[in-house]
């Protein structure tokens, strides 16, 4: 990775993938390290909405937020090359799904169950693990989701250790798909 010139980005760069994957924190320092913008979808659906994501879940429910996320997303991918992470439902929507296989790379953090819920069981501010079973719930979603998600260009294993070694990664896999 050292030896080789960072990669440039031609066309936006999406990171997708489960909650707990690292989509924010790994998308923000990958972001710096290649000298581009970076944007959240949750926090502009938020600001689109003037509401919290669980305030959107329980004031209008999951088929509202995700009209809301495909029309954000639309949105920010007519833009310069940047990096957006997306909420881990988004790429489930195969409207949102098409549009980003048109016009933006797709980057699968991948992670497994359990360093999901390590991640996720911390903090109560998602409104799908709102369940008597959560971890059953995450596992589910996990069985429905990967299979989608593997359809993305470029897969990263999320690591359990410095963020870093997880931000080299994506670089190395840009690298290796000279984008
Ligand atoms: C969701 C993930 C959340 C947020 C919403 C729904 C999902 O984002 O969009 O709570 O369907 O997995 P993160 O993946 O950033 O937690």
């Amino acid at each position: 990775m050292l030896d080789r010139p960072l990669p440039v980005l031609r066309r936006p760069l999406v990171l997708i993938g489960m909650m707990g994957a690292g989509k924010t924190t790994i998308g923000r320092r990958l972001a710096e390290r290649l000298g581009v913008g970076f944007v959240d979808a949750d926090r502009e659906i938020e600001a689109a909405a003037g509401r919290s994501i669980p305030e959107i879940f329980e004031e209008y429910g999951e088929a509202h937020f995700r009209d809301g996320e495909r029309r954000v997303i639309a949105r920010l991918l007519d833009a310069e090359p940047f990096i957006l992470a997306t909420g881990g439902g988004a790429f489930m929507d195969e409207e949102t799904r098409e549009l980003i296989a048109t016009r933006a790379t797709s980057l699968w953090l991948r992670a497994d169950l359990d360093l999901l819920w390590a991640r996720v069981s911390k903090r109560g501010h998602r409104p799908l693990l709102h369940t008597e079973n959560p971890r059953q719930t995450l596992a589910d979603l996990v069985e429905r989701r990967y299979p989608v998600y593997a359809e993305a260009d470029l897969v990263v294993d999320s690591l359990d250790g410095p963020k870093d070694d997880t931000v080299n990664a994506c670089i190395d896999a840009l690298q290796d798909a000279s984008l």
